[in-house]
């Protein structure tokens, strides 16, 4: 029995100055998990948009059970039963869970929309899954983590026969991945192909059959997920030497930079901490426990009940992002997509446009050589994968984009640097760049706050680490000091206080 559904023959794509896929052939079978894996700009995208026919392959071909597809689009292959959950959401935020799950094929009764069976039958799957979601919720309203949640069982209620998905993990926490591997079982069983995207390599080991590499647009080599280990397909990605994951890194305890004193929002209660010149401070917690609003507070983009917020000693008056700027504090959030970059706009312009008057000269003149030089110190340090600077960032890859808003923070001479899950969808390589250039501007004397939900990072990265727990602080440890086992227990509210 052939149990091949989908091949690809010799798929090139071409862009001005990036050849994107370099004739790539590979074939998916049924009932398998199959996962793609790359650094950022590798052409995992762009591979499986070629298959859904978002984009045109310049050459190659596509056999969908059999058949040679002509001409396809998004709608045909969707219509023959390849379904995509791209990277980028295409959800409706102002319509509910199930009229997003049954968007483009509502069901009728006579000339009216029968909404009782579309959420009876939504419920059932959101049931079946264990999610509590009511199916009239508004998209909106539903955190991202469900969001991404929605958007797969969409696949789930389409009946489809390949099913991509591309990074579907990267904006889940621990407790959500669950439900997605729960889907991604329940296809698999009912004989799906399903094509994996993921920069968690550990995911791979846990749901997958097989994984491919991908490097510069090429394809590389085939594994059986039993037969191979994380190291070998690092390897097969970078191929080059990566060293130490965490670069060494020494504190000297040096001025206090940055205190907050009793700060109080919707969300959080009673905040005292401070942080020091050349720190890395950390912040864990399940989410949902606070830490982005601690953020969003000090930003400026909460409103704050209470609390002080000093900077060198001398008490700031933040009311929005641009006060919170322009007094040295940055924040590179956490949902970059949203907050973080013009997508239409270059990544020059992305990297500058907030700090221009950085690179004016003596007559208040915009200095286009400095500025130039600068993003492309950073383009080089980050290793955003384009050509040019003059790229739109809409055409970067989704890790790449993800690049150029932590370059455009980079450029800025904040003291105090807050990064909200700065390795989210950045590829193992880029993420060793980043922690680099971390302790770099930690060496220059900055304050880096950093809230992360990976373990390893959190460990290997902070010179201090702040456990929250439900809006409130509820431990500290120290470098020294901090164990998965102290961090999980002070994050679920545990009493344990280690100094
Ligand atoms: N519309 C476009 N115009 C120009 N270049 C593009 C366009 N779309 C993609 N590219 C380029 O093609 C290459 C492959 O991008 P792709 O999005 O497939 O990478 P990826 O493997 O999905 O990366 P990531 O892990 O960051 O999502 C990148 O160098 C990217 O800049
Ligand atoms: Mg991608």
């Amino acid at each position: 029995m052939n149990s091949t559904v989908l091949e690809l023959k010799n798929i090139r794509k071409l862009y001005p100055g990036v050849v994107a896929l370099d004739g790539v052939s590979m074939s998916f079978k049924k009932g398998e998990v199959h996962a793609i894996v790359g650094e950022n700009g590798a052409g995992k995208s762009t591979f499986i948009k070629s298959i859904t026919g978002a984009i045109e392959p310049t050459e190659g071909e596509i056999i969908f059970k059999g058949e040679f597809i002509a001409h396809n689009n998004p709608a045909k292959s969707l219509e023959m039963g390849i379904c995509a959950v791209y990277q980028e959401f295409n959800l409706i935020p102002y319509l509910n869970v199930a009229e997003n799950i049954f968007y483009g094929r509502y069901k009728t009764k006579g000339i009216f929309v029968d909404y009782e069976s579309m959420y009876k039958e939504t419920k059932e799957i959101l049931d079946d899954l264990g999610v509590k979601i009511d199916p009239r919720t508004l998209v909106k309203d539903l955190t991202v983590g469900y969001q991404q949640i929605i958007e797969i069982a969409k696949s789930i209620s389409r009946r489809a026969k390949v099913i991509i998905m591309d990074e579907p993990s990267a904006p889940l926490t621990n407790s959500e991945l669950i439900y997605l591997f729960k889907i991604v079982a329940k296809l698999k069983e009912r004989g799906c192909a399903i094509i994996y995207i993921s920069h968690r390599l550990e995911e791979i080991f846990e749901i997958c059959d097989k994984v491919t590499v991908f490097r510069d647009g090429k394809y590389i080599q085939t594994l059986s997920v039993a037969e191979t280990n994380k190291e070998e397909l690092i390897t097969l990605m970078v191929n080059r030497d990566l060293g130490e994951q965490f670069p060494p890194k020494q504190l000297v305890k040096k001025d206090k930079v940055l205190e907050v004193k009793g700060l109080n929002t919707d969300v959080i209660k009673d905040i005292h901490f401070e942080a020091y010149e050349g720190e890395i401070l950390g912040f864990a917690g399940l989410v949902g426990a606070g830490r982005t609003e601690i953020a969003r507070a000090v930003f400026g983009a909460d409103k704050i009940n209470g609390g002080e917020i000093l900077l060198n000693g001398k008490r700031l008056n933040i009311h929005s992002p641009k006060d919170a700027i322009a007094s040295g504090i940055g924040l590179i959030p956490e949902d970059r997509k949203q907050h973080g970059a013009l997508l239409h706009m270059s990544i020059q312009e992305n990297t500058t446009y907030a700090h221009l008057s950085n690179f004016a000269n003596k007559f208040g003149m915009i200095d286009f050589k400095k500025e130039i030089k600068a993003v492309n110190e950073y383009k080089e340090a980050l290793k955003i994968k384009t050509p040019f600077i003059s790229q739109k960032v809409k055409n970067l890859s989704g890790g790449n984009q993800q690049k150029v808003v932590l370059a455009k923070w980079l450029i800025t001479d904040c003291k105090v640097l807050i990064f909200d899950e700065p390795t989210r969808g950045i590829d193992v390589g880029a993420k060793q760049e980043i922690y680099q250039l971390m302790i770099e501007l930690a060496k220059q004397g900055k304050v880096i706050i950093m809230i992360s939900s990976e373990m390893p990072e959190l460990l290997g990265m902070s010179d201090r680490i702040i456990v929250m727990h439900e809006g409130r602080i509820t431990g500290e440890l120290y470098r020294e000091d901090a164990t998965q086992e102290k961090i999980l227990s002070m994050a679920s509210g545990g009493q344990e206080e280690v100094k």
